[in-house]
């Protein structure tokens, strides 16, 4: 049992693809005061992610993996994982699938924020598939990652309305904002489980 408690910050990896408005956040939240948690290492799959630049400001390790073969990449990722005692890993956006093996090996330890409300809506374009079904809601969720995409056991969830007048644009922006908040929480339940 790691424990998240006394001098020994718990140690995170955040994977991007992207923006990295979510790794951003975590970021900020990682650095404050009495942080339990330090983001020892970023990976991207994509070396163009926007989100890199956020690791600059804290010198923040970064590593950039090809994905051209799926087991040379997760085997390079692994090692640095390992290299940089890495105890939890936080999915923020990263649009390569994990392999079985890769989350064997990280068992329990892998979350990922997705944007709708689990089970609904698994996969891509979450919000315009719910304004095209006519949804009340749409939402986040902080879910553990398992074998299965998008299905693993939830964290937590936030319920967002969706707007007569809303576009997909619009609605994930809003959610976004709630995507951050959502984060930080779930982050802290997970880190009182290690
Ligand atoms: C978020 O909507 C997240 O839920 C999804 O990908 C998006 C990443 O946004 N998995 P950002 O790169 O953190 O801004």
């Amino acid at each position: 049992m790691l424990k998240s408690t006394g001098f020994k910050k718990i140690n995170i990896s955040i994977f991007i693809s992207g923006n990295g408005s979510n790794l951003k956040n975590l970021i900020d939240q990682s650095v404050q005061k009495n942080s339990k948690f330090k983001i020892a290492l970023v990976v991207s799959n994509n070396p163009k992610a926007k989100g890199l630049n956020h690791t600059k400001k804290f010198k923040i390790k970064k590593k950039i993996v090809k994905y051209s073969n799926i087991k040379n990449a997760e085997k390079k990722i692994l090692t640095e994982l390992k290299k940089n005692k890495i105890d939890l890993v936080c999915l923020a956006g990263f649009m390569k699938i994990l392999s079985k093996n890769f989350i064997k090996v990280f068992n329990g330890k892998i979350i990922n924020i997705h944007p709708s409300l689990l089970p609904k809506y698994k996969g891509l374009n979450t919000h315009q598939r719910a304004i095209d079904n006519k949804e009340k809601y749409s939402g986040c969720t902080v879910h553990y990652v398992n074998s299965k995409l998008d299905s693993g056991k939830i964290i937590l969830q936030k319920k967002v309305k969706i707007f007569k007048n809303d576009t997909s644009k619009k609605l994930n922006k809003r959610v976004l904002k709630h995507e951050h908040l959502l984060y930080s929480k779930a982050l802290k339940k997970v880190l009182l489980s290690l």
